[in-house]
């Protein structure tokens, strides 16, 4: 497995895999490698002949009280786990590699990135629709593989790969759970071992509107209040949104008959911010 950090590297690797009659897969990560990234580079590797594998703590897509600096950089065991999970290459490139001191251009995807996570992280999908268009445009991949635990990032990626006519296919994969259910998350290292056994009051809350929803029930209000009533039960738990959606607007919705829904929860465990969802 190869590691590069600039661009023109980049492009050279990417070229002599296409000149090998390889399909490029690639999967974006800010690195603090989890199973459920390794997960996403076997998928990438099961779909494409190289899979390139993207580290890069994306500055503008924290928000100025957010983690940024305190976000975990683990590279040594970065690169070990993309090269078990079957990795062909790393791309770490700095952040002057990527944003010209003097870029002025954005990607804004408006109205699905405007609600749930984007409500309470102003500035967050503009900063990942960018740099995410920016790793496309470097990488050229013919695939791209991103986590389903980060659903409204999916659909962002979606939408913008669609409305900007980008020539990759977006696969998603399953979420990667803890044994006891929490959504695998880099954050889940800054949860204490009692925080971490709290966390599982999201799945179970989760569980129960959907258990719900098997019944029959459509009303929105309805499985909310299920998931709600379960998120009460653990106080350590500040419910920042527990919402009802569309899969494919990310809109919230009155009623899930006849459109494909999901219930998506954020929530904040000491100053740890975890989301999650499932679809209905
Ligand atoms: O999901 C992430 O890790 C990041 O948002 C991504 C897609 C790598 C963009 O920085």
């Amino acid at each position: 497995m190869e590691v590069v950090h600039t661009i023109p590297e980049l492009r050279a690797a990417v070229a002599r895999a296409r000149r090998a009659g390889k399909t490029i897969g690639l999967v974006p990560t800010m690195g603090c490698l989890h199973a459920g990234h390794l997960a996403l580079i076997q998928r990438a590797k099961q779909e494409s002949g190289y899979v390139v594998v993207s580290i890069f703590v994306n500055p503008t897509q924290f928000g100025p009280n957010e983690d940024f600096s305190k976000y975990p950089r683990t590279f040594d065991a970065d690169r070990a786990g993309s090269q078990q999970a079957g990795a062909d290459l790393i791309f770490a490139p700095k952040t002057e590699d990527l944003y010209d001191p003097d870029a002025s251009t954005h990607v804004r995807v408006a109205g699905i990135s405007e609600g749930l996570c984007g409500e309470f992280r102003p500035g967050h999908f503009e900063g990942v629709a960018t740099v995410v268009a920016m790793l496309f445009n470097v990488a050229q991949a013919d695939l791209a593989v991103f986590g389903r635990k980060d659903l409204q990032q999916l659909a962002v990626i979606r939408r913008m790969v669609r409305d900007l006519h980008i020539p990759v296919r977006i696969v998603a994969h399953e979420t990667v759970r803890e044994a006891n259910g929490v959504a695998m998350s880099s954050r889940n290292r800054y949860l204490s071992v009692e925080q971490l056994a709290q966390a599982k009051t999201i799945p179970a809350a989760m569980a129960a509107a959907k258990a719900l929803a098997q019944t029959g029930v459509t009303e929105a209000v309805r499985l909310r209040d299920a998931a709600q009533t379960v998120l009460a039960t653990q106080p350590a738990l500040k419910t920042q949104y527990c919402e009802i959606i569309d899969l494919e607007t990310m809109a919230k919705v009155t009623s899930t008959a006849g459109r494909k829904c999901a219930i998506a929860i954020a929530c904040h465990l000491g100053t740890t911010r975890l989301i999650d969802n499932t679809d209905l």
